[in-house]
């Protein structure tokens, strides 16, 4: 069953891994944690190391082999600060290209679409938490997360020429939004290519923005190769979701405007990710200007590519990916994301599918909005972080990202809300299917507080599956 996911007790984690080649598999080992006291912030490399020329790089990572790794060969207790390795922090390759991320950011042209989203305090978790937690609320952006920055960001700097011959890009979800509002912005034309399992809902509002959209292929992977087809065929020019140097500068933004708007000492900012667009333009600004602040990613347990390609030093690819929190489901990190993010950020806090459920739970509580799974990853990370080093009357910001929620997965959020809060436990049992069997689980369960029982009986008859909920508090 699939919500008793409780987390480890123990501080001890598992490392274990298996490579496409099986001659070059690493054996597994345990990793203690040591401390747990914050782990000091990643300083800006002041390197000195040989400058790898860019295009060489490029080639040596394209003959590599990519390790293919699963979810489950790196976890580590909800709240530790992991995927970081000693081989995370090689060194800058080029501080000149830093400062280009930071000057562009600050003359980005974002504002022609997206708008400063304000910083708020979440008042009730912060007083529950002994913590200043601040929202950044980019839930509240034009098409309701922060995608729209990068895509624009990127179609703004096209020539009219590109314009007049339009863009294309694959996606299911906030990353079309993003480029059908700056195409619409813009005045080009949008093609959008999405897997054909893309809720109703979601397709409907790109061509509402006056995209036009190609439903084809059951996976994003197919979406995608078609998108880049397309491109060369037609002349069209392909707009990642995450990996460019403008899209990144694009949801750097974010940072600067975090920066801007919150005075005083901050510890950390907590980011959620996916193919590692958005922290790494955070990290890329944050870093030059406050390097003292923290940048912590946030990922579900089930979907850690960035983690485990910090941990191993390299981009991994995920044999699989929970779809949970589909904003960041993805196998693979990015190229350029992941170089700015081993430079730069401080490591990756995972959190599970219940975690997630219960700061939905939160932010309703606080603003009564309601977040995307992806969009209340980091205020699940902020908090279990928080609860994991003890940290008390520090300041952090979580960026609730984004708040396109496909309304039939609200139900399922509701009842996983409180088993992560662990309010709420979802046991099973099997009985013998006879008299008196149910009297006897009554008794053995006693005076625990049942709030849900379901009984059913399983494909051999002679036993019965019984499912109930157990509830700590009213
Ligand atoms: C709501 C939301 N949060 C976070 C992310 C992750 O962003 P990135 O892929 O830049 O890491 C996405 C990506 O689409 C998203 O839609």
């Amino acid at each position: 069953m699939d919500s008793l996911s409780f987390s480890p007790t123990s501080s001890s984690f598992l490392l274990h891994h298996h490579h496409h080649n099986p001659h070059v598999s690493r054996p597994a080992c345990h990793v203690r944690v040591a401390s747990s006291s914050p782990p000091s912030s990643v300083a800006v490399p002041l390197s000195s190391s040989p400058v790898v020329p860019k295009e060489k790089e490029k080639e040596k990572e394209k003959e590599k082999e990519r390790m293919v790794v699963s979810s489950e060969s790196l976890q580590y207790e909800s709240g530790f600060l992991g995927g970081v390795s000693e081989r995370t922090c090689v060194g800058a390759e080029g501080a000149a290209e830093a400062m280009g991320y930071l000057t562009d950011i600050l003359s980005s042209r974002v504002y022609d679409v997206a708008f400063e989203s304000p910083l708020q305090l979440a008042a009730k978790l912060s007083l529950r938490l002994d913590v200043n937690v601040w929202l950044k609320r980019e839930d509240l952006q034009p098409v309701f997360s922060f995608k729209l920055r990068g895509a624009y960001n990127m179609m703004a700097k096209l020539s009219q020429e590109q314009l007049k011959r339009g863009v294309i890009c694959s996606s299911a979800g906030n990353h079309a939004q993003g480029v059908a509002l700056a195409a619409q912005k813009l005045g080009c034309n949008a093609v959008i290519a999405m897997p054909t399992t893309t809720p109703e809902i979601k397709w409907k509002s790109v061509e509402r923005l006056g995209a036009r959209v190609v439903l084809v292929g059951d996976s994003y992977d197919e979406a995608q190769s078609y998108a880049k087809k397309r491109a060369e065929q037609d002349g069209f020019t392909f707009i990642p979701p995450f990996d460019h140097p403008d899209v990144i500068t694009g949801q750097g933004t974010v940072g600067m405007e975090v920066i801007r708007q919150l005075k005083g000492p901050l510890h950390a900012i907590f980011v959620p990710v996916g193919g590692g667009g958005l922290i790494a333009g955070i990290a890329a600004y944050v870093k030059r200007v406050r390097p003292e602040v923290k940048i912590i990613g946030v990922e579900p347990s089930d979907a850690n590519a960035m983690a485990l390609s910090l941990y191993h030093g390299e981009r991994i690819m995920l044999e699989q990916v929970g779809g949970f929190a589909d904003g960041v489901a993805v196998k693979e990190v990015g190229r350029e994301t992941f170089r700015i993010c081993r430079e730069l950020v401080d490591g990756v806090v995972l959190v599970s599918r219940d975690a997630i459920c219960a700061s939905i739970k939160d932010m309703f509580e606080e603003k009564r909005s309601i977040l995307e799974p992806a969009g209340a990853l980091s205020l699940a990370g902020a908090e279990a972080y928080c609860k994991y080093y003890g940290l008390k009357g520090e300041t952090v910001v979580a960026i609730t990202s984004g708040a396109n929620m496909n309304f039939d997965r609200l139900r399922l959020v509701t009842e996983l809300a409180d088993v992560g809060r662990k309010r709420e436990a979802v046991l099973a049992t099997f009985l013998p299917e006879e008299n008196g069997s149910f009297r006897r689980f009554c008794e053995l369960i006693g005076s625990i507080n049942i709030t849900e029982l379901k009984y059913r009986y399983t494909s051999r008859k002679e036993e019965a599956l019984v499912l109930y909920r157990q509830c700590w508090s009213s």
